[in-house]
């Protein structure tokens, strides 16, 4: 497949997917399901528009577009707050998806025009971008519809392979030693601007777990008093944790007494013990971690566990090895609408043994957001820079929710760490004594 094919069958399932999460009815897409999030029909005719500056405006404002300068200003996601968009006068979703089919079709127009030997690295770039970006916007989606109450609008999702209980608590070992951080654009050429460049890192030996925390593990932190004493959380953790009256993770029923069950995509189902917990805060995870004698993982060390080939002492595309990821390998995409059982996927362990590094949920990570050595910003200029030095941390490897073209070893996610609306969980890591 060529690089043009490729990257128009990509842009065809990602939009194939964001037109499954907005088929519904006009009043369903204007809600707004929680201040969080936007209405579903606003993330639709964002991804238009940013399509719509990105490909066909060369990234100028200044250029008219389709739509009447009042309007598009709705879909700056800076100059409008998540929780003011319902507010907006928006698009209706007829002409929404008028106009994203519109932009979309000018866009695979000119991308028949590349050259397909590889020099329009540029314009691949922003396509891939452009794929990215759409990708990211429908797992949002996917949380708005989580957050949504009343009766489930979606099924249960797509079966899930089994599980190897034996796996859960174990750890596997990584030794000390420096391997290549980042990717450049010669290895990724879809990466962006946060994940290069590829530079050489030491590391102490450390271990880290083989799989996600489960949700029959963190039961045991609950059932043990984790959340109501004070010694296992960060003075923040410990002061969101009162403020919040954080108890459980989100979406696990709780009314006086833990209930066995929990809501998802309003399908009401006892809680999997062998399934990664997802839906917990940074301080959740780092309160369970000390609870656990262990910590959260670094960034660094994270990736180090999913990509790094000692023997080969080389990156690996993927944890597995260089073979694009299958429903064998990861679970990926966001059609099984949750997490798979730990153990599901041993073809998918690293070179270290480390298992469901990518997929399932997103793993937070004790570290900051900040810029790789030699950060340059992509055309998207404000993707990454204008969170370097805010109170982000960053999670990695991608949830069951992240499109397989579009989640890398090296790329990086980040929120604020109160956040747990996110398909967010928890690997835990050790240092060696
Ligand atoms: C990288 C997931 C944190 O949703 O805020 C979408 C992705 N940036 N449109 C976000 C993004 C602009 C971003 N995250
Ligand atoms: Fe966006």
């Amino acid at each position: 497949m060529t690089v043009r094919e490729k990257l128009a069958r990509e842009l065809t399932t990602a939009r194939d997917r964001t037109l499954r999460l907005v088929d519904f009815d006009d009043a369903e897409l204007h809600r707004q399901y929680n201040p969080l999030m936007s209405p579903l029909v606003w993330d639709l005719a964002h991804i238009g528009w940013q399509e719509e500056l990105w490909l066909l405006r060369g990234n100028n404002p200044g250029r008219p577009g389709l739509l009447d300068p009042q309007v598009e200003r709705c879909y700056d996601a800076f100059l409008n707050s998540r929780a003011s968009r319902v507010d907006l006068p928006l698009l209706s979703p007829t002409e929404a998806r008028s106009y994203c089919s519109t932009v979309r079709n000018k866009a695979l127009d000119s991308l028949d025009t590349l050259p397909d030997d590889g020099s329009r690295i540029q314009d691949e770039f922003n396509f891939g971008l452009v794929i990215s970006h759409e990708n990211q916007h429908d797992e949002t989606m996917l949380q708005a519809l989580n957050l949504r109450t009343g009766p489930a609008l979606l099924d249960r999702g797509a079966p899930l392979p089994p599980g190897r209980a034996s796996v859960a608590g174990t750890s596997v070992l990584v030794p000390a030693g420096e391997f290549i951080l980042g990717v450049d654009a010669i290895a990724e050429p879809l990466s962006l601007d946060n994940e290069r460049s590829a530079h050489r890192v030491d590391l102490p030996a450390f271990r880290i777990g083989r799989v996600p925390v489960t949700n029959g593990e963190w039961r045991q932190f609950i059932e043990d008093g984790g959340y109501d004493q004070q010694r296992w959380w960060s003075e923040r953790g410990w002061a969101h944790r009162r403020d919040a009256d954080l108890r459980a993770p989100q979406f696990w029923n709780t009314s006086g007494h833990l209930a066995g069950t929990r809501t998802r995509f309003g399908h009401v189902e006892d809680i999997p013990a062998d399934e990664p917990v997802q839906h917990v805060t940074f301080f959740e995870a780092e309160a369970y971690a000390a609870w656990a004698g262990a910590r959260l993982p670094t960034e660094q060390e994270w990736e180090k566990a999913c990509a790094w080939d000692p023997a080969a002492k080389a990156r690996r595309r993927y944890p597995w090895g260089s073979s694009e990821p299958t429903t064998h390998l990861a679970n990926l995409g966001g059609d099984s609408l949750r997490p798979a059982p730990v153990g599901a996927y041993p073809a998918g362990a690293s070179a270290y043994g480390a298992e469901q590094m990518l997929g399932d949920v997103w793993e937070w990570t004790t570290s900051p957001l900040r810029p790789w050595p030699g950060f340059t910003p992509m055309l998207y200029e404000e993707y990454s820079a204008p969170f370097f030095d805010g109170d982000y941390k960053v999670l990695r490897g991608g949830s069951w929710a992240a499109a397989s073209s579009t989640v890398r070893p090296s790329f990086r996610n980040w929120d604020h760490p109160i956040r747990r609306q996110i398909f967010s969980g928890v690997r835990l890591a050790w240092d060696i004594a």
